[in-house]
C-alpha cells in the first residue's frame, strides 16, 4: 500500500515536469512571437507601408525590451531537445554554447535600450532598426533551427 503510494506519486510528479516543460515551450514560443510582432510594426514605418507613429514605436520597442531583458529565462535547460510545433526550433548550443547565447541576448537587450532612447524620427528608426535586425539575425544564425 505505501509502496504503490510512493509509485503513484513518483508517476504523477513525472507528469507535472512534462507539463511544466511543454508550457515553458509554449511561453517560449509565445515570447518569439511577440518579436516578430513588434519588428513588423516598426519594419513596416522604415517601408513606409504605415506611416510613422511615435506612440507605436514606444510601445514595440518596450515589448522587446521585455522579451530581452528576460531572454535567457525562455531558455532553461528543461526544454532542452523539446521542439514547438512551429517552424522553428531552438539549437541544442543554446545550452551547449550558454555563454555566447547569453552575450547575444545581452546586445539584443542592449540596442533595443538604446533605439528607446534615439528613435525619434524615421530616419533614427531606420538607423535603430538596422541594429535591431542585426541583432536578431546574429543570434539566429548559430541559435534557432528551421524545422523543415
Ligand atoms: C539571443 C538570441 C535571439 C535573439 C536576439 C532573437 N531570437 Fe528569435 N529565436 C531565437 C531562438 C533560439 C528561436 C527558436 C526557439 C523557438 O522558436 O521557440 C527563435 C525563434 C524565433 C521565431 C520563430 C517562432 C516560431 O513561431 O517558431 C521568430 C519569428 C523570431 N525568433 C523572431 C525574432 C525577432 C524578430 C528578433 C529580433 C527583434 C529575434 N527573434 C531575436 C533566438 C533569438
Amino acid at each position: 500500500m505505501f509502496r504503490t503510494g510512493i509509485v503513484a506519486a513518483t508517476l504523477l510528479l513525472g507528469v507535472g515536469v512534462v507539463a511544466a516543460a511543454e508550457d515553458q515551450v509554449a511561453l517560449t514560443q509565445t515570447a518569439m512571437k511577440s518579436n516578430l510582432k513588434n519588428a513588423i510594426v516598426l519594419y513596416d514605418m522604415t517601408k513606409g507601408k504605415t506611416t510613422y507613429d511615435q506612440t507605436a514605436v514606444d510601445a514595440a520597442l518596450v515589448g522587446l525590451e521585455d522579451v530581452a531583458k528576460r531572454f535567457p529565462s525562455f531558455f532553461p535547460e528543461s526544454i532542452k531537445d523539446k521542439r514547438p510545433k512551429g517552424d522553428y526550433y531552438a539549437s541544442t548550443k543554446v545550452w551547449t554554447q550558454r555563454a555566447d547565447f547569453e552575450a547575444h541576448a545581452a546586445t539584443f537587450a542592449k540596442v533595443v535600450g538604446e533605439a528607446k532612447t534615439k528613435v525619434k524620427d524615421l530616419d533614427s528608426l531606420k538607423t535603430e532598426f538596422t541594429a535591431i535586425n542585426d541583432a536578431c539575425l546574429g543570434c539566429h544564425e548559430t541559435y534557432r533551427v528551421k524545422a523543415h
